[in-house]
């Protein structure tokens, strides 16, 4: 197993647009366990591929207290969502430090393959619904902060590319 180098915001690497998973061969299980570990080692509750640099259309999730049930959807397609939202201040891996509010669909339904290859269909709410939608967008390139006003996106840029001069010249 190998802990995965996570971009971090602004890096224009995670707007990137994943592609499909073509099979669950033996590589992307590797991926799928390095991804895990390095999840959990972050304490995050998802990781998406594209934050580790590999555009591919996976995620995983362990929205548990005890970090014992992870989760593997690969090539996720949201079948349906709720009309209600839920409003959560969220955080993200790629944006450490930030939280803050995402009005989001309250109930989704999920199909995706999981780690063994088996097509499954997912129904979340709470938490676990609102991790799901967080971990798609970066599917598709998107980062939570851009859901903020541009005011607050733009201090957050100038505060993590500070960040990444303090560490740098450190
Ligand atoms: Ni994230």
């Amino acid at each position: 197993m190998a802990l995965l180098n996570i971009l971090c915001y602004p890096d224009p690497r995670l707007h990137t647009v994943a592609r499909p998973v073509q099979t669950v061969d033996a590589r992307v299980k590797t991926l799928i366990s390095d991804m895990r570990e390095t999840m959990y080692v972050a304490d995050g509750i998802g990781l998406a591929a594209t934050q580790v640099d590999v555009h591919e259309r996976l995620i995983v999730i362990d929205v548990s207290g005890e970090r014992n049930a992870p989760l593997v959807l690969i090539n996720p397609e949201l079948t349906w969502a709720s009309e209600e939202k839920q409003l959560n201040d969220e955080g993200c891996l790629s944006v450490p430090g930030i939280y803050d509010g995402v009005e989001r669909s309250a109930s989704i339904k999920v199909q995706a393959i999981d780690g063994e290859g088996q097509l499954r269909t997912i129904e979340a709410q709470g938490l676990l619904a609102v991790c799901i939608q967080h971990e798609m967008d970066h599917l598709l390139g998107k980062v939570f902060v851009e859901y903020l006003s541009p005011l607050k996106r733009n201090r957050i840029k100038t505060k993590m590319l500070k960040a990444r001069r303090d560490t740098e010249r450190a």
